[in-house]
Parts: C-alpha cells; structure tokens; sequence
C-alpha cells in the first residue's frame, strides 16, 4: 500500500489531522492499535477553547458540537475563604466550549467514514522505517500478516504510550518531565450538574472540580493520593468526600447517583523537543502530556493538528519543503505556554504531601490576587479560554 501521510494513532489528534489532509486533497492512513469502540470507550475532559472549536468546523465536524455543546463565559474557584468567579467575556472577551471528547471522536470517526477514509484497527506492532531518507514506510501486524505502507511522512498521533516519540533517536530527543504526588478519583454521573459553569475548588483535604458534560451528565474529580485504588472509593464515600470540599451552597443542593464510570488518573507535565525527526512529526499526546487541571490536553491537540496540517499542506501541495523546518519550533512555543499554564493551575489548587507552611502562604496569596486583581484574572482568562495559534 502507499499514502502520501501515514498517521499512527485514531484517537483526536490522528482522526482530525487525516480529516483536514482528505480534505485538502491528500491521502491519509490511519492505523489504530485499538478497536474503534475501544477508542469511543474514552472518558476524557470536555472544554474546548475556541481555536478548536474553529478547526473542527473548518475539518466539517462542528454540525453536532454546534447543537449540543455549552458555552461558558466563566468559571468558579472555590477556597476556604468562599467561591468567586473569573468572568472570561468580561475579561478577555472570549468563552469556552462544554462538549465531551468522546463525542468530538465520534464526530471524528463519522467524518472520516463520510470521506471513505483509511482506518485499519487492531493494527499491532507498528514500526517506523527510513525516517532519515526521502521514502520513509511503516510496517505494521493483522490478521497474522505483516503489512507494509510506503508513505511521504509520518504523523505521530500514538499518544505517550505510543510507538513514534520512541522512534527518535535518544540521543537526538530531550525529554522534560514533572511529576506530580496525587491522582485524580473522577467520576461520570447521570445526574444534573452541581452548577452551571465548573467549580474548581481548593481544600485542605485536597482539590476537587465539578464539571459536566451536558444539563443530565456530570463529570466530578477529587484528589487522591497515589497509593489509592478505585476499589477503595465506594460512590458514597466519593460523594462524601466531593462534598467536603465544595462550597457548602453547593454540595447541601447537589444531586449524586450511581457512578458510570470512575477512575484515578496521574497527573504529569511532559515535553519532548524537537517534534520532528526526519519525515516524522510527533503531535499531541505523544508530544506532550500536562495535568487536566488546565483543560489544555484536547486543545493542544488541536493546535499541534493545525500547525502540522498547515506544514504538510505547503509541503505537498505547493513543494515549500522549507515549511517543514517550522513545524517544531511554531508548535512547542504553543506547548510549553500551556505547559505552564496547566503547571501553575496544578500548583495553586491542590494540596502538595510535602508542602511547607511558607508554600502554603505562597498558594493562599496567589488565590487572593486571582480573587482580587483585574490583571490577574486578565491573563488566567486569557490562557484558560485558549493562546492564540
Ligand atoms: N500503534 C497504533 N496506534 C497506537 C499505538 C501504536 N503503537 N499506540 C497508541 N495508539 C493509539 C491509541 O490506541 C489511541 O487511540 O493512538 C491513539 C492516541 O490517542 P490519544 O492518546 O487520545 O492522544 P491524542 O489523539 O493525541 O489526543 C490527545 O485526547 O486522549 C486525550 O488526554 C488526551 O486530551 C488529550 C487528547
Ligand atoms: C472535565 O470535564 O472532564 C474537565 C473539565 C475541566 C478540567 C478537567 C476536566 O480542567
């Protein structure tokens, strides 16, 4: 088989990276190691900013986003003190948008289906072959055959786990990484959320968020130590605990029901430089991975898709192979404005094992001039809603 991009990995990067391609004129291959209803079993975060938004209409997915989603002109942070909200139209003019990622994947994989796309799933052991020269293949295991597709370039949409960041030399990458001490228990609930915009709250138990995914699904996460397991948390003992740490307003009015789902997720901050290596390009979660405390992973996602979309689209349809040169460089300013987005929300709402009395000071002053200063909610706003592309 040959393609002009083979693109591992069908989750939202892979699947809206082959969509803008097709579109354009180019041909793709998706190769998905999962089955499709493995990939749409997902829960993921669900706040969209406006440049993906924009880049799944533009990719002709946005019919069902722009019927069923939410919009959010704010959000709550709620500390021992009380809750107050950053107004984001009054302070940056934009809002963000409440859809869930399971569903941007399905309207993905439904637009793919209505352009005929390439999706093979349960496609295993993938590999990568002649990165370095100009005729570049991957390889791949089905049905106990092994597969071959000889490509112009490869986009590595595989995700942390995947394949393709592994296929840059160790020595040619550098990788930067934090760690942080807890776990998020989150919880899927087919129930009416506890409020009409999210709650982010800081608690000397620990952080805990309410959010939703439409006016009869809420989505709920409370932090937890590493060492905890999803059997130890009954949905009693989760709904106890969420309501220790939200406002008391709130958690006295808030209906809880039976998990649909629940789970302890880590929580890292990752970059890998450079993003390219030879006719690879990494984009997503296999280039990145930051705390869902920002709701950035989805939206970086959409913005590496624009860049590469951008770069391969001047590369194939207008032969400016200098635009190749640029990918790395345009994406990663973006990334790691996120990064540290993502990295000082972590940092002010949760409680750290090992914090001192001073870090805990430090945390209480930099809530209270979020609370209390224009500029500050100006530039939360700002990195909140989305940075520009
Ligand atoms: N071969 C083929 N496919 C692979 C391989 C492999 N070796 N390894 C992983 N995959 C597939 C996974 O099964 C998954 O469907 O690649 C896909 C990667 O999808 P995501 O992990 O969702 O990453 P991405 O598409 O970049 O989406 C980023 O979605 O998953 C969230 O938290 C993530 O919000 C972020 C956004
Ligand atoms: C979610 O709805 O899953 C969600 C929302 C906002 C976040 C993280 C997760 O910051």
């Amino acid at each position: 088989m040959r393609t002009q991009v083979a693109i591992i990995g069908g989750g939202p990067s892979g699947l809206l990276l082959s969509q803008l391609l097709m579109r354009a004129g180019i041909e793709t291959v998706v190769l998905e190691r999962q089955t499709r209803d493995y990939v749409l079993g997902r829960i993921r975060a669900g706040v969209l900013e406006r440049g993906a938004v924009e880049l799944l209409h533009r990719a002709g997915c946005g019919d069902r986003l722009g019927d069923e989603s939410i919009a959010h002109e704010g959000c709550n942070l709620s500390t021992v003190n009380g809750m107050f909200r950053v107004d984001f139209q009054a302070r940056v003019g934009e809002s963000v948008t409440v859809y869930g990622q399971t569903e941007v994947t399905h309207d993905l994989y439904a637009a793919q289906d209505a352009l005929g796309a390439t999706i093979i799933h349960e496609a295993h052991n993938v590999a990568l072959h002649d990165l370095e020269g100009g005729a570049p293949w991957v390889s791949y295991e089905k049905d106990g055959q092994t597969h071959r597709i000889d490509c112009d370039f490869v986009a590595g949409c595989d995700g942390f786990h995947g394949i393709s960041r592994q296929s840059i030399p160790g020595d040619k990458r550098t990788e930067y990484e934090r760690v942080y001490p807890f776990g998020w228990l989150g919880v899927l609930s087919r129930t009416a959320p506890a409020a009409d915009e999210l709650i982010y709250a800081n608690h000397p138990r620990g952080f805990a968020l309410a959010s939703m995914r439409n006016p009869t699904l809420s989505r709920y996460y409370i932090q937890v130590p590493l060492s905890d397991t999803v059997e130890q948390w009954s949905d009693q003992a989760f709904w106890d605990e969420l309501r220790r740490r939200l406002p008391a307003s709130v958690a006295d009015s808030m209906q809880t029901g039976p998990s649909i789902e629940k789970s302890i997720a880590p929580l890292r901050s990752f970059v890998v430089e450079p993003l390219r290596w030879g006719r690879l390009f990494l984009v997503g979660d296999a280039a990145h991975i930051v705390p869902p405390t920002g709701a950035k992973g989805l939206n970086l996602a959409a913005s590496d898709v624009h860049y590469l979309f951008e770069t391969l689209r001047a590369a194939i349809l207008d032969a400016d192979a200098a635009a190749l040169d640029q990918y790395s460089t345009r994406a990663l300013t973006r990334i790691w404005g996120a990064m540290r987005f993502s990295w000082w929300m972590t940092s002010i709402l949760h409680r750290f094992p090992d914090q001192s009395d001073f870090d805990q000071k430090i945390q209480e002053a930099e809530l209270r001039q979020l609370e209390t200063m224009e500029s500050a909610q100006v530039t939360m706003a700002r990195n909140y809603t989305g940075l520009p592309y």
